[in-house]
């Protein structure tokens, strides 16, 4: 009996829901909220889908942790979402309180799930889970990488007017501003994509990628992205679920690996049925491997701020 809980019934949390129902890969999907009725209602609606889209996955909603026991997986995406003009550390100290209450009432009902943290600001809310539950590191894991690599590629692909099964793109480091786009990783057709544009242009695709989120936030107006962002979170639950250890950009804790430690940072992880099988070690060049030993120390000074905060 397989089971993942996706906790926060909101845009990210029910479309991530879906998608994984959609995968038959467990058996059951369940989703909680706060609000009174809102997973209860989705569950339906998307229960009423598996006639027409065939697939067995039972969803449920609750407002009860009891209802999330045994979970072998757990998606935190509880917490508000940006507005426009606001940044994801504007998130910090509201979305920390919600995490905290959220990852204590999970490890009540589950013994030892592997949790994926969703909620923003992504590095800090990931070390958050870590410190809260208890968990070996290897068992909480943040995503952002597999999203703002798809972005990556989606420029990429319009750049070059390619398909996007032509693209392989990745982006390390941290969700936010010291996001590590690494061309030297990026091919087209197998092709080197810094043989393929000039440096100007790439530049012009890093900076669209990096304010990815934040273009959406400004034309949404209200809420952010997640048609995306679900599934990016979706396919780090297949993997740890089926077992696969595909390798994909996470948010994983750092024991040395690039030369940095202590530090939840987006590496690129193989992803198995205890969480993080093993960080891969790329071949950087020495831009790229800077910008993430500064992305490192970056996140580490708002882990800081954020223990000042919870610590207050
Ligand atoms: P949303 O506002 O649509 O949904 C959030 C849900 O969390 C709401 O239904 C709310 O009732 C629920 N919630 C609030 N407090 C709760 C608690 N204590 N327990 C259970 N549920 C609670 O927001 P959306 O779009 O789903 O985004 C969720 C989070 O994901 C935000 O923090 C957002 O910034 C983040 N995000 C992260 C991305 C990433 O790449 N890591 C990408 C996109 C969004
Ligand atoms: C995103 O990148 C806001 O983190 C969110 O879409």
């Amino acid at each position: 009996m397989k089971r993942v809980t996706v906790v926060g019934s909101g845009k990210y949390g029910s479309m991530t829901a879906l998608r994984i129902a959609e995968y038959d890969i467990v058996d059951s999907v369940v989703m909680t909220d706060i609000v009174d009725g809102l997973p209860q209602g989705l569950a339906l609606d998307m229960n009423q889908s598996r006639y027409v889209e065939q697939f067995s996955t039972k969803i449920s909603g609750t407002n009860k942790y009891e209802d999330t026991h045994d979970s072998d997986v757990v998606v935190i995406t509880a917490g508000l979402p940006r507005k426009p003009g606001m940044s994801r550390m504007d998130l910090l100290e509201v979305n920390a309180k919600i995490v905290t209450d959220v990852t204590k009432n999970i490890m009540k009902f589950s013994e030892s799930p592997t949790i994926v943290v969703v909620t923003n600001p992504l590095d800090q809310m990931t070390t958050l889970v870590s410190e809260i539950s208890g968990l070996p590191k290897n068992k909480v894991i943040g995503q952002a990488g597999v999203l703002d690599t798809s972005r990556f590629a989606y420029f990429i692909s319009e750049k070059l007017n390619v398909n996007m099964s032509d693209v392989e793109a990745l982006t390390l480091g941290s969700h936010g501003e010291t996001m590590v786009p690494v061309p030297s990783q990026c091919r087209v057709n197998e092709k080197l994509l810094t043989e393929m544009l000039s440096k100007e242009e790439i530049d012009e695709i890093v900076q669209k990628t990096s304010n990815g989120g934040a273009e959406i936030v400004g034309l949404l107006k209200t809420g952010s992205a997640y048609f995306a962002p679900s599934s990016a979170a979706a396919t780090m639950v297949r993997s740890i679920i089926s077992d696969t250890n595909d390798v994909m950009p996470a948010c994983s804790w750092l024991e040395g690996e690039y030369g940095i430690s202590d530090v939840y940072l987006g590496v690129p992880t193989k992803l198995g049925k205890n969480g993080v099988t093993e960080v891969v070690e790329l071949e950087l060049n020495n831009d790229e491997l800077t910008d993430l030993k500064s992305a490192s120390e970056a996140v580490k000074d708002k882990v800081k701020e954020l223990n000042s905060i919870i610590n207050q």
